[in-house]
């Protein structure tokens, strides 16, 4: 087999939200096929954490990190004027940040719920999980167009950017109907959105052979309590959730040229829970 077309050589890829548990997946899976990464992630702490971990495997010249805050156009556009001195030219963007908010306990209304979800909140969110993709891709993406060497552009969605959450997971015992925790609207609104801006992406230079895909995972296993991982297993037809490392392949074709005739699609890796 021909393996030299998932080769990324010579090739420079920024991450954004690389100091969390997939981003660094993403690295790694970049690394093995050579490329260059750029770490970005607004806590610098873990991102140099995440750095020195891919610097015991792989070679430090092959890795640098940022702080980048994907909110902040003038963060990017400092990034981006970094590069240009350091005469790195981008060639893939994994648009990977996000905030996923986390229950809080003791609070006298369930603020996941609708009705009680605070607008600072939707703000927030949206803010690092769709405007985010669109400042980076705004940027680097024209960067891309700019050096017209091609480039690629991977947005990660989830499978909920094609169904509706199952809000059965999320219930608890002994909770009143009006206190339930649900997945809240804005994880369903920004992973529905990234599709759209995927394939608006994938169209915007069809020139400079830019190519934009989406890649929605599944849950990923993080020692979920077991009540939840029941759950979720019976929805899913493969009876169970993701290793964080089965993404890494899928991550390696969408950004090399084994994919170079895939554009503006949404790869999903869900073991199959979305077939049914
Ligand atoms: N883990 C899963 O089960 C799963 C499943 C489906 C999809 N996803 C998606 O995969 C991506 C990565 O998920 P994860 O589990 O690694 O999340 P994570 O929470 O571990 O990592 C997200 C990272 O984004 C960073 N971040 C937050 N705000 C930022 C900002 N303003 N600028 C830059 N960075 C910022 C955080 O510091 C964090 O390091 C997310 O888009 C998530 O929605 C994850």
């Amino acid at each position: 087999m021909n393996l030299s077309k998932f080769d990324l050589s010579n090739k420079s890829a920024i991450i954004t939200g690389a100091a969390g548990l997939l981003g660094y997946e993403h690295a790694y899976a970049l690394l093995e096929c050579n490329a260059k990464v750029i770490l970005t992630d607004i806590d610098e702490k873990k991102l140099l954490e995440t750095q020195k971990n891919l610097e015991k495997v792989f070679n430090s010249s092959q890795i640098l990190s940022y702080k980048l805050d994907v909110t902040s156009l003038d963060s990017i556009l400092n990034l981006c004027k970094i590069l240009r001195e350091k005469k790195i030219d981008i060639n893939i963007l994994i648009n990977n940040a996000a905030i996923d908010p986390k229950v809080q306990e003791g609070n006298e209304v369930e603020l996941t719920r609708l009705e009680n979800f605070p607008l600072n909140q939707w703000n927030k969110e949206l803010a690092v999980g769709l405007t985010g993709p669109f400042l980076c891709s705004k940027v680097f993406g024209h960067e891309m167009a700019l050096h017209n060497k091609g480039g690629v552009i991977i947005n990660i969605a989830s499978d909920l950017s094609i169904i509706a959450p199952d809000q059965r997971l999320y219930k608890k015992n002994d909770t009143q109907e009006k206190n339930q925790p649900v997945k809240p609207i804005t994880y369903s609104v920004i992973k529905s959105g990234l599709i759209g801006l995927t394939k608006y992406l994938a169209t915007y230079w069809p020139n400079n052979n830019i190519r934009c895909n989406a890649l929605s995972p599944g849950g990923v296993y993080q020692n979920q309590n077991e009540d939840f991982h029941n759950k979720i297993k019976n929805l899913i037809p493969l009876q169970r959730m993701a290793d964080k490392e089965e993404y890494r392949s899928s991550i390696q074709f969408l950004c090399s040229e084994a994919s170079s005739y895939m554009n503006g699609h949404n790869l999903i890796i869900d073991g199959g829970r979305t077939i049914i």
